[in-house]
């Protein structure tokens, strides 16, 4: 849990692309602690989901970071134990931002037939959860296909009064109710391409605005 008076830390103790310097406020989540944090939630889901074939559905695009390290992590306890599970990956786009905030439609873009799902094991990887209302759409699209198991883990939750009380099965961080971006979060396009989770200011909310 990041309290709501974490402090973060500061940028130049870190390495910051230099295009969005005057962006960020602060470091939140740097590169490192999420990976440590990650590698914990994939011995986690293999302890739990282990035994099955899990298809592994990536939420796109925020999700491609996180989706992909974690399953790096997986793969390494398969490398690695007398159990081993078959991992088969999708992948699904959504679009539900403009600029800062949440609209009330959902699109979902792509991936295979989801009836492929039908008695199959599937984990949902997702970047943030705030209002819920993705996941919980996504959720039952998923369900309609008769899957023997759907696990949702995401890397962030935001604490939110927008939140619908919709929890994942699995939690890297909760976080405070900020605009977070970097490790694939975006606004409005950018600062995928920056490492750490930061706090956007002010400023960058109108620079990069729609
Ligand atoms: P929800 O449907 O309100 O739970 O919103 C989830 C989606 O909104 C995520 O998959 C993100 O694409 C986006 N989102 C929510 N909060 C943030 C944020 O702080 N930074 C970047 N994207 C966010
Ligand atoms: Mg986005």
């Amino acid at each position: 849990v990041i309290s709501d008076d974490e402090k973060g830390h500061d940028l130049e103790l870190f390495c910051v692309p230099r295009h969005y310097e005057s962006d960020l406020d602060k470091v939140i989540i740097p590169h490192g602690l999420i990976m440590d944090r990650t590698e914990r939630l994939a011995r986690d889901i293999i302890q739990d989901m282990g035994g099955h074939h899990i298809v592994a559905l990536c939420v796109l695009k925020g999700g491609y970071k996180f989706f992909a390290d974690l399953l790096d992590y997986i793969k390494v306890l398969n490398h690695n134990s007398d159990k081993s599970v078959p991992l088969t990956v999708d992948f699904i786009r959504v679009k539900s931002y403009c600029n800062d905030k949440s609209t009330n439609s959902i699109k979902v873009i792509g991936g295979d037939e989801l009836s492929n799902l039908a008695g199959k094991v599937s984990l949902l990887d997702s970047d943030i959860v705030e209002t819920g209302r993705t996941m919980q759409t996504l959720l039952s699209l998923l369900n309609e296909c008769n899957p023997k198991m759907v696990k949702v883990v995401s890397l962030l939750v935001k604490r939110t009064p927008r939140s619908s009380g919709y929890r994942p099965d699995y939690i890297g961080f909760e976080v405070p109710d900020a605009f977070l971006v970097g490790y694939a979060l975006d606004y409005n396009e950018y600062f995928r391409d920056l490492s750490h989770i930061c706090i956007l200011n002010e400023q960058a909310k109108e620079k990069y605005k729609m």
